[in-house]
């Protein structure tokens, strides 16, 4: 990745890097940070989000350790990103383990490296509260997506009970600095935003989490 170490960074940039090398120091934690939230409930989660996804060319952006491996359509033709580089070093290891077909690629979701059109869904869970620039990175989805595409995704949003919502803005610099993720963001709207059309919201627990499925126009 070019955008990394360039002493004439761009404060984007810097940001980039910033949550980049978050998640390094975070990856050898990861599995076990979740572990038991991730078998009562992200399991059935995963299950859920990738059963929506459709046709055969699909991208995986923020893989992360690879938890959604799993979860992968037989036969599917799957490529995986992510910039950090000790996440994707987790997943190569996972996917040789688990004997997984996919192409894994260190990429910044903010400035993807395919050309217009490449893929009939794009999938991704838990990744959008922590991208620097989230609308950007949504309209990189939104030009590699094939028209009349799908793009599903699992997110913690900012809930719209005023009390809750305000408990979330007052505790999100420590979830940023602990988990390297934003719990306060709108990224229904942020959906939006990028030019998909948003299909289906549905909530998954508390009005925090959700599942979110997307269209690119035809
Ligand atoms: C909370 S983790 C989720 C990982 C995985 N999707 C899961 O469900 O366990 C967020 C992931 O997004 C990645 N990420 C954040 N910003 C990114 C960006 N701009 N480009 C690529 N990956 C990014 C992080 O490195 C991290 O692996």
């Amino acid at each position: 990745m070019t955008l990394m170490r360039d002493p004439k960074m761009s404060p984007e940039g810097k940001a980039t890097e910033t949550v980049r090398k978050r998640y390094n120091r975070i990856a050898p934690l990861y599995d076990c940070m979740e572990g038991l939230v991730e078998r009562s409930r992200y399991s059935k989660w995963r299950d859920l989000l990738w059963s929506k996804a459709e046709g055969t060319r699909i991208l995986e952006v923020g893989v992360g350790t690879g938890k959604n491996f799993p979860y992968y359509p037989a036969d599917a033709d799957i490529t995986a990103i992510d910039f950090s580089e000790e996440m994707l070093e987790r997943a190569r290891r996972k996917a040789n383990k688990q004997k997984i077909k996919v192409l894994l690629q260190q990429m910044d979701v903010q400035k993807l490296d395919f050309p217009n059109s490449s893929f009939d869904s794009i999938v991704g869970s838990f990744v959008f509260c922590s991208v620097p620039d989230p609308v950007r990175g949504l309209k990189e989805i939104e030009r590699v997506c094939k028209a009349g595409g799908r793009v599903v995704l699992i997110e913690h949003v900012l809930s719209a009970n005023r009390v809750l919502g305000w408990l979330m803005n007052l505790a999100n610099p420590l979830s940023v600095w602990t988990a390297g993720a934003n719990i306060n963001r709108r990224t229904v709207d942020n959906v939006r935003k990028s030019g998909l059309e948003v299909e289906h919201v549905t909530d998954l627990a508390f009005g925090i989490f959700k599942l979110i499925e997307a269209t690119k126009k035809a």
